[in-house]
């Protein structure tokens, strides 16, 4: 496995690569989510190629940029043993040089959900996903589906920006009792890990009410709401339920729809998502 920490090094490295070359971007601190991203890359390309790197221009002033878990080595040995053939693993000012100025921003769907309480979040995440899409140029590039609406900001910056990558989106992984795998769930003390069950419930329980024939999305949302209400130690954010493209909030469920919720848990804000009615 190479690690390469220039953009010109990465971007020569893939160039003569056999192809197809799969891309996984992540920011470190590995975990179950990422090796699944990692191990379908790995069984559908000739070439994988995998980043890491913690995004400032993701992270709002109030949150965890400076916290974030990093352990560089323990993320590559995990991506050696997942079969990555080079890594990238830039420098801040490799990324952002002194006087970067260039920003990508796509538009409405960014303003909704994440977007209305992370101001800025899917700037930051377009522009760097658009510069590793630029420089790596991989026939195909992996995100997870528990990031439901950066897939889609991803979807559509690829496509407009003409980047030619399949954007290839992995099923949520999930601890046994349905916790989704994050990187912040280290953050979550004994008590907070059990209070945070919550959100798989009430995801679970907004698809038993469709299954039992509730297709009135206000009243599906309000019985979520009030089953997260009943943990002291949850605040939420949201409780959505939308269009699976559009992400407008649906009145009533007839087709798919996208099911996702932002919950505080203590300090730490856990987001979650399911699709329903495919
Ligand atoms: O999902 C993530 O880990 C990040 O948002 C990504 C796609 C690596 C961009 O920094």
């Amino acid at each position: 496995m190479k690690v390469v920490q220039t953009a010109d090094a990465f971007r020569a490295e893939l160039s003569t690569a056999e192809r197809p070359v799969g891309l996984v971007p992540t920011m470190g601190a590995l975990h179950a989510g990422h090796m699944a991203l990692l191990h379908r890359a790995r069984s559908a390309n000739a070439t994988l190629a995998a980043t890491i790197f913690v995004n400032p221009a993701q992270f709002g002033p109030q949150e965890d940029f400076l916290a974030y878990p990093r352990d560089t080595e323990a993320d590559l040995s995990q991506m050696e043993s997942a079969g990555v053939d080079v890594v990238f693993t830039p420098a801040l000012e490799e990324v952002y040089p002194r006087g970067f100025d260039t920003y990508v921003d796509v538009g409405r769907i960014a303003t909704r959900l994440e977007g209305e309480f992370r101001p800025g979040h899917f700037r930051g995440v377009a522009t760097v996903v658009s510069k590793l899409l630029a420089i790596a140029r991989p026939d195909r590039a992996y995100f997870g589906q528990k990031d439901a609406q950066q897939c889609l900001v991803v979807k559509q910056l690829n496509a407009e920006l003409n980047l030619g990558a399949e954007i290839v989106v992995v099923p949520t992984v999930r601890e046994d009792d349905g916790l989704a795998v994050s990187s912040r769930n280290v953050y979550l003390s004994p008590d907070e890990r059990k209070a945070a069950l919550v959100l798989h419930r009430s995801l679970s329980l907004a698809r038993r009410l469709l299954e039992e024939g509730g297709s009135n999305a206000e009243e599906i949302r309000r019985q979520m709401r009030t089953l997260i209400d009943e943990k002291p130690l949850a605040r939420i954010d949201y409780v959505s339920i939308a269009d699976t493209t559009t992400l407008d909030e649906l009145d009533q469920i007839t087709g798919s729809a996208l099911v996702s919720l932002a919950v505080r848990i203590g300090n730490v804000r856990l987001i979650d998502n399911i699709t329903l009615g495919d």
